[in-house]
């Protein structure tokens, strides 16, 4: 069965997707989320409902350093067998385009930052991960 690495794939569109490919595909998941707290009952949840391997991975797209942690933690899960392989990355975790303007921890204005860089960074940080042997992908999620 395929792994699909999800970012905010606990809520939202995200969690339609994750559903989805948990039924459809009977993909095993890696839900990639800021908070485990949050994270990790839907991953409970999603691996009873579907009967798949469903992973947690702390990440904050916001954060260059969050990325970076993420896919060293990734490398040590495809490592010590965790999941099995990594055949696609969906960059879906985003923040809307209204609400209050917020900066990360690099300084950049969040919805900036979420809306031109995000898929780039997570992408190009995973991207290497992915399974060679057959065709991968990675998908960012945006606003037209
Ligand atoms: N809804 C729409 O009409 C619409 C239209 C076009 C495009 N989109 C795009 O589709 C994507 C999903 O939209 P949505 O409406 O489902 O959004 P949402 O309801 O706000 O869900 C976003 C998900 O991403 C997570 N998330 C938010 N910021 C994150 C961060 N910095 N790091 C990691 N995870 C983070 C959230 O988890 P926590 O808050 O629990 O951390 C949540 O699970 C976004 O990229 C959005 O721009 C949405």
């Amino acid at each position: 069965m395929p792994t699909v690495l999800i970012t905010g794939g606990h809520g939202g569109i995200g969690l339609g997707c994750s559903k989805y490919l948990a039924s459809t595909y009977r993909a095993n998941l890696v839900l990639a989320g800021r908070s485990l707290e949050r994270v990790r009952p839907v991953a409970d949840e999603l691996s009873a409902a579907h009967d798949v391997n469903v992973s947690v991975l702390e990440l904050d797209t916001s954060s260059m350093a969050s990325v970076r942690s993420a896919a060293t933690r990734c490398r040590a899960m495809l490592a010590d067998g965790e999941i099995e392989s990594l055949d696609a990355i969906v960059c879906n975790a985003g923040v809307r385009l209204n609400g209050p303007v917020s900066y990360n921890a690099d300084g950049y204005e969040s919805t900036f930052c979420h809306e031109l860089f995000r898929s780039f960074p997570v992408g190009g940080a995973t991207a290497g991960l992915c399974r060679r042997a057959r065709p991968s992908r990675v998908h960012g999620q945006r606003h037209a």
